[in-house]
C-alpha cells in the first residue's frame, strides 16, 4: 500500500494556481487511480506530502512489529487489542461492507463503512441539507422536495422520519442500483439513485398518513412496498369522529411499480389493496418458496382510539391507547398474494380508484384469496423471511417467544381453506395450529431478526438489551435435532432496537458481522450534553461466541433500520459526472455550458446567466441585475476531475449549491432584494479558493 504521497505524479510539483485547471490537468496518479483533493492540496502548498511519507517511515522504523508492546501503552487488554486489529482500515483502504442506515427524524440517511464504522456521507433525503445544496435553491433538492409533498395531502414538507432501507434486488439479491427509504411521519417513499448517492425522487403516497410498513422490496424489485401504519379516515374530507373507527378508518398496502431504467415509481402500474383499521406494523417481502407474497404484522386489532381523559378534563386511565390495544391475546398477520393483487388490478374490475389511486377493496381482496390473516401473539413488532424464503420469523414484543409460520403451512391451509373463521370484515383466519411451525422462547422483547448463510437466526431483545442467536429448522439446512434452539445470548448496551447481518435479509447472507442497533448509549460515550447518540455495536459472527469489536456513537440522527451490501454490489457509482449533466435524469442539460460559451441572457425580466465554474474562477464573475429581476442561474461546473466539487452560495438569499464535476444546476433567485452581493465557492476546491468569488449587483428600482 503506498500512501497518497508517493502515488503523486512527480509532475505534479510544479503545478501552481494557474496550471491548476482540473479539466486541463487531472490529477491522477502513474497508476491512473486519483489521489485525494487533500493529497493535491497538500501538492500544491509543496513539501506535505514528502513530511506524510517521512513521518510513515520514522513511524515503521520505530515501533513497527511491535503489536504487543503498542497494545500495553495503550492500555488495551488482548481481546481489545484483537478487536482493534479487526476494525482497522488503514487509510486507502477500503471497507468490506456499507451499512445504508436509516436517519430517523434528521429524514436523512446514513452511510457507514464495516468494519471501520467510520460514516462515508450523509445523503439528504427528506430534509434540507446546505453541504450538498439540497433544499436551498437548486433544482435537484428544490424539485425533489417540493414534489414530495402533495398539496391534496399535506402542507409543504421539509422532515421526514427515515426508517426503512430497501435495496433493490435481483433474484433476491442487493444488485446495488437503487435504494428505497420510507418516511413513518408523512407516509412517503423516496428513491436514492446509487450512481451518484443522490436523491431522485419523493412521492407523497396516497391514503398513507403515516407509514411502517415498509419499505420492502420485491425480489427482482418488481414492486417496493409500503403500507400504512395508524389507518386513518377513508372520507372525501379526511376527517371522521373516533367513534366511527371501524367504520370509516382503513389502512393501505401500496405495490409501487419501478421503471428498471430509472427507479422511478410508474402510478399506471401501481395499486393499494384496502385493509382493516388494524394497526399495520412491519412487513416482508416472500423469496424463493414464498416469493409472491408479502407479509404484514398489525396489532391494535381491539381497535382502540385512547381516551384517557375526557373534554370536560375528566380522568380515564383505564381507557389509555396503550392498555386498551393490548388486551387480545393475538393479532394478525397479513398475508397477501401480491400476484393474485396484480392479476385482479391488471383485470381491472371491480376496482377503486381513491385520491388518485387504483384501490382492490377490502371485500374484494378477502373474497379473492388476497388477503389472509394468521393469528400471531400479542402485540408483535418484526416480521422476517429467511432466506430460503420457508420460514417467516415474528417477533412477540409481549411474548418471549419467536413465532416461526411456514410457507408450506400457509399455502396448504389456504388451498384447504383451513379457517378457524374471518375477522369483522370478513378476512378469512388461518387456523393458527396449522400455520405455525414453531416457536422459540428468547427472551423479554424480541423485536426484529436477521439470518446467517448456517441456518441460524439472530433476534433482537429490546428488554433484555441483548442479542439471541437461535437455530432455524430443516428447511433452513439443520438437522431435526439441531433446529429451534435457543444458542446463545449476547449483550448488548442498551435497549437494541434492529440489528443487521451482511446482506442478511436476502437469499445469500453473508454472515460475517452483526450490527445492533442500540436505543440508549448511556455511559458508553463521554457526555456531549443531554442528547445522547445512539450506538451501534459491530459484532464478530466468525468466532465461536458472538464477540462485540466496537461501539459506535451515532450523533446525526436516530437510525431504525439499516441493510449492509458488499461493496462489490455497488458498481454502478460514478465518481465524476458526463460532461454537462442535468444529475436528476443522468442526460445532457439543455442549460449546459461549454467554456467560451458563457452568457447573459435578459427575457423580460428574466436574466438567465449560462455560468461555468472551474478552479478558481466563475464566468461570468459579475452579474449586474435590477431589483424585480429573477435571476436564473445555470451553472456548469465544467471539471472531469474526481473531487473537483465547487460551491456557490449567495450571501443574504438563501442560496447554497453544490456543483460537482461535470454536474449542471439551475437556481432561480426571485432578486427581491437591493445591493452587491459577494457571491461566492462555499467547497475549498483550491488553493485559490477564496479568490473564487464574484459580484451579483442588484440596483435598487
Ligand atoms: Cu471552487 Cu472553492
Amino acid at each position: 500500500m503506498g500512501t497518497d504521497g508517493d502515488q503523486v505524479d512527480p509532475g505534479g510539483e510544479d503545478r501552481t494556481p494557474e496550471k491548476e485547471h482540473a479539466s486541463e490537468r487531472p490529477v491522477v496518479t502513474k497508476h491512473g487511480a486519483v489521489v485525494s483533493r487533500r493529497a493535491a492540496l497538500g501538492m500544491m502548498v509543496g513539501g506535505a506530502a514528502v513530511g506524510v511519507v517521512g513521518a510513515k517511515v520514522g513511524f515503521s522504523s520505530s515501533s513497527g512489529g511491535d503489536l504487543s508492546g503498542t497494545a500495553t501503552e495503550m492500555g488495551l487488554d488482548g481481546p481489545a487489542a484483537q478487536a482493534a486489529l479487526k476494525t482497522y482500515v488503514p487509510g486507502g483502504e477500503y471497507d468490506e461492507y456499507f451499512m445504508m442506515s436509516s436517519g430517523g427524524h434528521s429524514g436523512q440517511v446514513m452511510v457507514y463503512g464495516v468494519p471501520s464504522m467510520r460514516l462515508l456521507k450523509v445523503i439528504p433525503v427528506f430534509t434540507p441539507e446546505s453541504w450538498q445544496g439540497y433544499g436551498f435553491g437548486t433544482d435537484q433538492g428544490n424539485i425533489v422536495l417540493e414534489e414530495g409533498s402533495d398539496p391534496a395531502k399535506s402542507n409543504p414538507l421539509r422532515w421526514g422520519d427515515t426508517h426503512h432501507p430497501a435495496l433493490s434486488e435481483t433474484e433476491g439479491s442487493y444488485d446495488g442500483r437503487y435504494l428505497y427509504i420510507n418516511d413513518r411521519a408523512n407516509g412517503r417513499i423516496a428513491m436514492v439513485d446509487l450512481r451518484d448517492f443522490k436523491t431522485k425522487q419523493i412521492f407523497d403516497v396516497p391514503n398513507l398518513q403515516t407509514s411502517h410498513g415498509g419499505c420492502f422490496i420485491t425480489p427482482n424489485s418488481e414492486y417496493v412496498h409500503i403500507s400504512t401504519m395508524s389507518p386513518t379516515p377513508n372520507t372525501p374530507s379526511g376527517y371522521a369522529p373516533l367513534s366511527r373507527y371501524k367504520e370509516d378508518f382503513r389502512g393501505f398496502s401500496t405495490w409501487l411499480a419501478i421503471d428498471q431504467n430509472t427507479g422511478r415509481f410508474i402510478m399506471d402500474e401501481s395499486f393499494q389493496i384496502e385493509l382493516p383499521p388494524y394497526t399495520q406494523d412491519l412487513a416482508d417481502a416472500g423469496k424463493l418458496t414464498s416469493f409472491g407474497f408479502g407479509f404484514i404484522n398489525s396489532y391494535n386489532t381491539e381497535m382502540a382510539t385512547g381516551g384517557n381523559m375526557n373534554m370536560d378534563g375528566s380522568m380515564d386511565p383505564a381507557q389509555s391507547l396503550e392498555a386498551t390495544a393490548t388486551k387480545n391475546d393475538y393479532d394478525f398477520m397479513h398475508i397477501i398474494d401480491w400476484q393474485k393483487a396484480e392479476e385482479i388490478f391488471k383485470a381491472g374490475s371491480g376496482l377503486k380508484t381513491i385520491n388518485g389511486m387504483t384501490v382492490i377493496p377490502l371485500d374484494m381482496a378477502a373474497n379473492e384469496g388476497i388477503l389472509h390473516f394468521a393469528p400471531e401473539p400479542r402485540n408483535p413488532h418484526g416480521v422476517d423471511v429467511n432466506p430460503t424464503g420457508d420460514y417467516i420469523c415474528v417477533g412477540g414484543k409481549l411474548d418471549p417467544n419467536a413465532s416461526v409460520y411456514s410457507i408450506e403451512r400457509i399455502k396448504d391451509a389456504i388451498a384447504k381453506q383451513d379457517y378457524q373463521g374471518t375477522d369483522d370484515y370478513g378476512v378469512p383466519i388461518l387456523t393458527l395450529e396449522s400455520v405455525l411451525e414453531a416457536q422459540v422462547e428468547l427472551g423479554a422483547g424480541p423485536l426484529h431478526t436477521q439470518f446467517d448463510n448456517e441456518g441460524n437466526a439472530y433476534t433482537s431483545l429490546f428488554v433484555d438489551s441483548a442479542v439471541a442467536k437461535w437455530s432455524l429448522g430443516p428447511k433452513a439446512g439443520k438437522s431435526d435435532a439441531d433446529s429451534w434452539k435457543l444458542l446463545e445470548k449476547l449483550p448488548v448496551q442498551y435497549n437494541i432496537g434492529h440489528l443487521v447481518t451482511a446482506e442478511g435479509d436476502t437469499v445469500e447472507p453473508d454472515g460475517r458481522y452483526l450490527v445492533a442497533l442500540n436505543k440508549w448509549s448511556i455511559d458508553r460515550f463521554p457526555p456531549v450534553g443531554t442528547l445522547h447518540p445512539q450506538n451501534f455495536q459491530l459484532v464478530d459472527l466468525t468466532t465461536p461466541q458472538m464477540e462485540i469489536l466496537a461501539d459506535m456513537p451515532v450523533g446525526n440522527g436516530e437510525p431504525h433500520y439499516v441493510q449492509m451490501i458488499h461493496r462489490d454490489k455497488l458498481k454502478n457509482v460514478i465518481q465524476v459526472y458526463e460532461p454537462g449533466t442535468d444529475p436528476m435524469n443522468f442526460t445532457t442539460s439543455p442549460y449546459a455550458t461549454a467554456a467560451g460559451e458563457e452568457r447573459i441572457e435578459r427575457k423580460g425580466k428574466d436574466l438567465h446567466v449560462y455560468m461555468t465554474a472551474m478552479r478558481s474562477h466563475y464566468t461570468p464573475d459579475v452579474v449586474e441585475a435590477q431589483q424585480g429581476d429573477v435571476l436564473n442561474l445555470h451553472i456548469t461546473n465544467i471539471e472531469q476531475t474526481p473531487d473537483a466539487t465547487h460551491g456557490f452560495a449567495i450571501p443574504q438569499y438563501n442560496i447554497e449549491a453544490s456543483i460537482d464535476p461535470g454536474e449542471v444546476v439551475n437556481i432561480a433567485v426571485p432578486l427581491n432584494r437591493a445591493g452587491t452581493f459577494a457571491m461566492y465557492c462555499s467547497e475549498f476546491c483550491s488553493a485559490l479558493h477564496l479568490e473564487m468569488q464574484g459580484w451579483l449587483q442588484v440596483a435598487p428600482q
